[in-house]
C-alpha cells in the first residue's frame, strides 16, 4: 500500500462492498479491504438469486406486497418500494459487469420461484449466482486502475472525532494479518460492507468471515443499531452430522416442486401454511424445528425425487453433486435438512443512500438496517439490497464526502502478545451453543435472560484469557452482537416475524396440538 489516504475505505468485498467500490471508482480513489481473500464472503456461497420484476406478469406492486408480507408488516414501505423500483437496473448493471443470467429459448432471463413470491422473479446462474457474481466483480475490481485491493487485512475499529453534535467518521484502523501489524488508514467516507453475523450462532448457513466486525465497529463508535431480534433462520441447510460445515440447500429447490416431509416421508407443511414448503421463510423453519422435536428426529427431510427426470441435475448441480459427495442420490433419495441461522435483518441503521448516525460511514449490504426487510427478509431480497444501495451509497458519497482530516502521523504498531486460541475457541463455542439454545429460532423470555447472565461470564472469561489478537477481536465483535440480539430479543415482547417467543415452559417440550398450525402462526 503506497498510500494511506484514500477517497473512500470500503471494509468488505462481497456483493455490497464490491459493488459500492466499483461505481465510486469512477469518481476517486478507493481501497478495499478483506478479511480473507477477496472472494471469501457470504456473497459467494448464495444460491437462488436475486430478485427483480422482469416479467410482463409481474409488477412492482406485487414484488413490494410480497416483501412487505414476508417482512411481517415491519418493513419501511417507502424503502422497500424505492429498492424494488431499482431492481431492474441493478439486474442490468450486474450483466454489464459481465454476469450471465440463464436464460429462456428466446433469450430473456429465466426466471425462479422461491418462498413467499407470488411470481416468478428469482434471476439466478443454475445454483451457483453467488459465485457467478462474486467472481465477475471480483475481476472487475482488481482490473480497475483506482481500486487498491487489499487482502487478508482486517479493521479493527473506527476512526471518529465529536464536533458540535455529530460524531464524524474519518477512517480506521486495520491489522495486517500476515505481519501482525496494524495502521490507521484515512478517507473521505469510510464504507462498512462486513456482511452478516451468522457465527454467533451453533448452526449457520454463513462461512467462518460472518463475526460481525462492522456492526460491532460501528456500535463502539456509536451508530445506531436496529432490529437485532430478527435473525432469519434457513429451513434447509443439509444435515451432515460428518461435517463441521453447513451447506445450503436452496429454497429454489422447493420453488421446482421439492416438498419438505416427516421421516415416514409424508408431507407436513399444508398443515402450516397454505403456500405449503414455499410459505414465508420464518414459518417454515418453525415449523421444521417444530416437528424435528415432535418426531424427535435430528432431521426432516427434503423430497426432491419429485422433480422431473434430469431437472435436478441440470438446473442444481451444485447440490446435486454436493448430496452425492455424502453418498445421497437426491434423484431416488430424500435429502435430510435442518433449519440453521442464515441472515441478520437488522444491523447498522442506513437512510436510502447508506448513511449511518455518524457522519463519514455508510453501511450497505448485511450489515445495514435500511428498513426493506422489516421482521424477516423475502427470499432473494439481499443480493439485490446489496447492489441497489451499494449504488446508491457510491453516488451519494461521490457528492458529499469530504476530507475531514487535516494531519494524521501515521504509524504501524506491532501486536502485543497473543492470548491462546485453545481459549478463544473454546469461548466461541460456549457462545454459538447459547445463542442457538437460547436465542434461536424458538425463545422465551427466561431462556433471553439466562442467555443475558451466560454472555457476561463469557464476557469476563474473555477478559481474563489474554490481550489482543485478531481472533480475540472476532470473539468479541460476537459477544458483542450476541449482547445486542438478546438485548433487543427482550424488548420486543410480542412475537413478530423472526422472533418467535413461547411461553417460558414450552420451549424445551413442544406439544403436537390439534390443530397444528394454532402453534406457530
Ligand atoms: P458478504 O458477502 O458477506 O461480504 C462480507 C465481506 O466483509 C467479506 O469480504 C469479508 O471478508 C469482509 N469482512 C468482514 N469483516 C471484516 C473485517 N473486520 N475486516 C475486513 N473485512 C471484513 N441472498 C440472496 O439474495 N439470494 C440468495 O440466493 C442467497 N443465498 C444465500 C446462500 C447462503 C449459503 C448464504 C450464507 C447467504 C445467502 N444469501 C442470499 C444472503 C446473501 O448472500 C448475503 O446477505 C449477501 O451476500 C451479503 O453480502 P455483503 O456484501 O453484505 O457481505
Ligand atoms: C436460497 O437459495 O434458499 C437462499 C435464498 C436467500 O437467502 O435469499
Amino acid at each position: 500500500m503506497n498510500s494511506l489516504y484514500f477517497d473512500y475505505a470500503v471494509l468488505g468485498s462481497g456483493i455490497a462492498g464490491l459493488t459500492f467500490a466499483l461505481e465510486a471508482a469512477a469518481k476517486g480513489k478507493v481501497l478495499l479491504i478483506s478479511k480473507t481473500n477477496l472472494s471469501e464472503t457470504n456473497t459467494a456461497y448464495a444460491q437462488g438469486g436475486i430478485a427483480a420484476v422482469l416479467s410482463a406478469v409481474d409488477s412492482f406492486e406485487q414484488h413490494v406486497q410480497d416483501t412487505l408480507t414476508a417482512g411481517a408488516g415491519l418493513c419501511d414501505e417507502h424503502a422497500v418500494q424505492w429498492m424494488v423500483a431499482r431492481a431492474p437496473q441493478s439486474i442490468k448493471w450486474l450483466q454489464q459487469q459481465g454476469i450471465h443470467f440463464d436464460s429462456e429459448p428466446d433469450a430473456t432471463i429465466a426466471l425462479g420461484l422461491e418462498g413467499g413470491h407470488c411470481q416468478h422473479r428469482i434471476a439466478h446462474v443454475k445454483d451457483h449466482t453467488g459465485l457467478s457474481i462474486q467472481q465477475a466483480l471480483s475481476k472487475a475490481a482488481q482490473q480497475h486502475p483506482n481500486i487498491t485491493i487489499l487482502e487478508h487485512h482486517m479493521g479493527i475499529e473506527l476512526l471518529t472525532q465529536r464536533a458540535y453534535q455529530e460524531t464524524i467518521c474519518y477512517g480506521l484502523r486495520v491489522l495486517d494479518l500476515e505481519k501482525s501489524t496494524y495502521r490507521a488508514v484515512l478517507a473521505k467516507a469510510v464504507v462498512l460492507a462486513t456482511g452478516g453475523s451468522g457465527q454467533v450462532y451453533q448452526h449457520t448457513t454463513n462461512p467462518t468471515i460472518a463475526t460481525s466486525d462492522g456492526l460491532a465497529m460501528a456500535y463502539r463508535a456509536g451508530a445506531a443499531i436496529k432490529n437485532m431480534e430478527f435473525f432469519q433462520f434457513h429451513p434447509t441447510a443439509l444435515y451432515n452430522p460428518a461435517s463441521k460445515e453447513t451447506f445450503l440447500i436452496s429454497e429454489a429447490l422447493r420453488g421446482a416442486g421439492a416438498e419438505l416431509v416427516l421421516p415416514d416421508g409424508t408431507a407436513f407443511m399444508h398443515l402450516y401454511h397454505e403456500q405449503g414448503s414455499l410459505a414465508p421463510r420464518d414459518i417454515v423453519a418453525r415449523a421444521v424445528y417444530e416437528q424435528m422435536h415432535v418426531h424427535n428426529s435430528p432431521c426432516l427431510y427434503l423430497d426432491a425425487t419429485r422433480l422431473p427426470a434430469g431437472h435436478l441435475q441440470k438446473q442444481f448441480p451444485f447440490i446435486y453433486s454436493k448430496c452425492k459427495s455424502i453418498g445421497i442420490d437426491a434423484t431416488v433419495e430424500l435429502i435430510p435438512v435442518i433449519p440453521a441461522a442464515h441472515y441478520q435483518c437488522g444491523g447498522i441503521q442506513t437512510d436510502l443512500q447508506g448513511q449511518t448516525t455518524i457522519t463519514g460511514l455508510y453501511a450497505v449490504g448485511e450489515v445495514a438496517c435500511t428498513g426493506v426487510h422489516g421482521a424477516n427478509r423475502l427470499a432473494s431480497n439481499s443480493l439485490l439490497e446489496g447492489v441497489v444501495f451499494g449504488r446508491a451509497a457510491a453516488a451519494h458519497a461521490a457528492l458529499h464526502a469530504k476530507q475531514r482530516f487535516t494531519c494524521f502521523k501515521s504509524i504501524v504498531y506491532s501486536l502485543p502478545d497473543t492470548c491462546s486460541d485453545a481459549c478463544v475457541s473454546e469461548i466461541k463455542t460456549e457462545v454459538q451453543s447459547l445463542m442457538w439454545e437460547y436465542a434461536g429460532i424458538v425463545r422465551t423470555t427466561e431462556g433471553l435472560t439466562i442467555a443475558k447472565t451466560k454472555l457476561a461470564e463469557l464476557n469476563y472469561k474473555l477478559e481474563q484469557c489474554g490481550t489482543f489478537s485478531a481472533a480475540v477481536q472476532e470473539l468479541q465483535n460476537m459477544l458483542t452482537t450476541s449482547s445486542l440480539i438478546l438485548e433487543a430479543c427482550l424488548t420486543r415482547t410480542q412475537s413478530i416475524g423472526g422472533h418467535y417467543l413461547a411461553p417460558d415452559s414450552a420451549k424445551l417440550e413442544p406439544e403436537l396440538p390439534e390443530n397444528i398450525s394454532a402453534v406457530c402462526l
